[in-house]
């Protein structure tokens, strides 16, 4: 098939930087990494980009296409060429270009080493020489975060990195998630407390880019939400987001509605909210202000506090509260009803075979 390629090439060195169109013939089962070794070896061999693994498990070919986060040997160029599109291809955000599609991961690395992502020693030794043995249903709690392959393409997209360069995101988050819920790591405190810090876990915008650029399923804006309900269950809510966080749920819970009057000074406290009212009252004027009281409890709120009863029964208050998308595995093929086999050591999607008639 012909393949069309513009690709941005930078060379920091000098500052050069140029949009160059590359047309190549490329087999039909070509991803876009191929298709840049297909440039690489016989069009321009002075393009730089990384690869290592080819089959989505190194994490070294993140780049944009279309302004998008990518793994290059996962895109498939198929349909692209097909539609005769020209998609552009570009380095990753949120880190320094080096050259043409290489980023300078450095900044990403030192976020990640200041999650110390490795289980803290401190249980016991192992009753009568064996090994720990977790449950998975345990495990499950971090299942998609240990899925991560330090790719980057959630911090390529990251509203609240690219605002503020200092914020731990999506990726470092992820870690220190599947460290804090790992129950044979000792250090969940101090972990929370160094994600609950300035540039950490309430910083996070939730625009959920990086749930839909991870490639690999971890939806790491999701390992933030744990991170943030096992804060508040463990006590540390001191920022105002986690302030923010619990005023949701107490409203809910008595009201059945939130009741955003009282959000500001139930999160920000009342010194700060008193010099907001001036602000206050020209919404008040303009009616966009309903009364506090007395509050207005919803005609079901009974259903409302059953639910956050059924939560704090089922212990599910913390991370285990967080329901996950299951991009993977919780596609239609996937379920038995679709003819998956849930015995098999892996899950297949074929269709079992009919039986036989007559
Ligand atoms: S949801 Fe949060 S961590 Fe994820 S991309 Fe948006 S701002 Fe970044
Ligand atoms: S969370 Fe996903 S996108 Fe982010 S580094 Fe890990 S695998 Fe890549
Ligand atoms: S080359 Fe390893 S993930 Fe793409």
């Amino acid at each position: 098939m012909q393949v069309a390629l513009k690709i941005w090439r930078y060379d920091s060195t000098t500052g050069d930087r140029a949009l160059k169109e590359y047309e190549i013939d490329a087999p039909e089962w070509a991803t876009l990494l191929d298709c840049l070794d297909i440039v690489k070896d016989r069009h321009d061999g002075t393009l730089a980009y990384r690869k290592s693994c080819r089959m989505m498990i190194c994490g070294s070919c993140g780049m944009r296409m279309d302004g998008a986060a990518v793994l290059a040997c996962k895109t498939r160029m198929y349909e692209i060429a097909q539609a005769g599109h020209v998609p552009v291809v570009s380095a990753m955000g949120n880190l320094p270009i080096v050259r043409d599609l290489v980023v300078d991961m450095e900044p990403f690395w030192d976020k990640f080493k200041a999650m110390r992502p490795w289980l803290e020693p401190g249980y016991a030794e192992p009753p009568a020489g064996k090994e720990f043995q977790e449950s998975q249903q345990a495990m499950n709690v971090i299942h998609k975060e240990s899925l991560c392959i330090n790719c980057g393409c959630c911090v390529s997209e990251c509203n609240a990195m690219e605002s503020d360069p200092d914020f731990f995101g999506p990726q470092a988050l992820a870690k220190g998630m599947r460290f804090v819920g790992d129950p044979r790591d000792q250090a969940t405190i101090e972990r929370l407390e160094e994600y609950n810090s300035e540039h950490g876990i309430w910083d996070c915008t939730r625009c959920y880019f990086c749930n839909e650029r991870c490639p690999k399923g971890v939806d790491p804006r999701d390992a933030i939400a744990k991170l943030g309900a096992e804060s508040v269950r463990l006590g540390i809510d001191r920022d105002m987001g986690a302030k923010h966080a619990k005023w949701f749920v107490t409203s809910a819970k008595t009201t059945g509605w939130l009741r955003e009057t009282e959000l500001v000074p139930k999160t920000q406290g009342v010194v700060s909210s008193i010099k907001q009212m001036k602000f206050a009252m020209s919404l008040a004027r303009k009616g966009k202000v309903p009364p506090p009281f007395p509050p207005h409890a919803a005609r079901d709120v009974d259903e409302s506090r059953g639910l956050y009863d059924v939560v704090k029964a089922q212990k599910r208050d913390g991370a285990a509260g967080i329901v996950q998308g299951e991009h993977a595995l919780g596609r239609i093929e996937f379920l038995e009803s679709a003819g998956a086999h849930a015995t098999d050591p892996e899950v297949r999607p074929e269709k079992p075979t009919p039986p036989a008639e007559g």
